[in-house]
């Protein structure tokens, strides 16, 4: 099976990232990361990146005077390095329509709540001061909304009574690490059909013979 080539873009710690890279190197994603991209210079997103040989680079938005010039300079950044597939992994910059035009129905965004509750970023937070008794995180093609696109995959967790911020999103980040690439292997795989709002997940073409897929371990990611 042809690997699906990714532009991973971060501005923060890049756990997911992580959990990307450890998925790919266990053979169990049909992926290959060819450049991590981040707005921050600091982020250690790029660290992890560097660490396993995976090309980087920084394009910061505060170089340029409007949000479409700095989208266009991911683009092109991302199309220079033949990415098929463009990863929001803590990405913290609203993409423009310039980006999506670039890459229809190609961009993945991971948000740490159960959409369409809680779109945004103080989310954690939110989910507590509301009440609700589970939380969780979703995946989603990204639309020209804030966190509104067609939604792939979703994992829930229980809102303890004594949760704060810090035990929540732990909580929920550890189902974001199973959750991402349990959806890019599904693109990969050519197993997502968008039917108007809704994502109909595909059953696994049998025929196809690759390691991976027939990898057992591969259904438990
Ligand atoms: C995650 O909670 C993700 O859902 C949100 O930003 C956070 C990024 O975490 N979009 P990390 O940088 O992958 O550790």
């Amino acid at each position: 099976m042809k690997k699906i080539t990714l532009g991973v873009l971060v501005s923060g710690s890049g756990s997911n990232l992580q959990a990307i890279i450890d998925n790919i190197e266990a053979g169990l994603l049909s992926a290959e990361i060819k450049i991590v991209v981040s707005n921050e210079p600091e982020a250690y997103g790029l660290v992890r990146a560097e660490n396993h040989h995976i090309g980087t680079m920084v394009i910061n938005h505060r170089d340029y005077d409007s949000r479409e010039g700095f989208d266009q300079g991911l683009v092109t950044a991302l199309k220079e390095n033949g990415v098929e597939l463009v990863i929001l992994a803590g990405f913290m910059r609203v993409i423009t329509p310039t980006f999506l035009t670039a890459f229809p129905n190609r961009v993945l965004n991971i948000h740490p709540a159960l959409l369409p509750s809680f779109p945004g970023v103080h989310v954690w937070q939110e989910a507590i001061d509301y009440g609700v008794k589970f939380s969780g995180c979703t995946v989603h093609f990204v639309d020209e909304g804030t966190d509104t696109g067609p939604i792939i995959i979703q994992s829930a967790v229980p809102v303890l009574d004594d949760d704060d911020v810090a035990s929540l999103s732990a909580r929920i980040l550890k189902q974001e690490h199973k959750i991402y690439s349990r959806a890019i292997q599904l693109f990969a795989q050519d197993r997502l059909e968008i039917v108007g709002r809704r994502v109909k997940i595909l059953p696994l073409d049998k025929t196809l013979s690759s390691t991976f897929l027939t990898n057992p371990r591969l259904e438990e990611v």
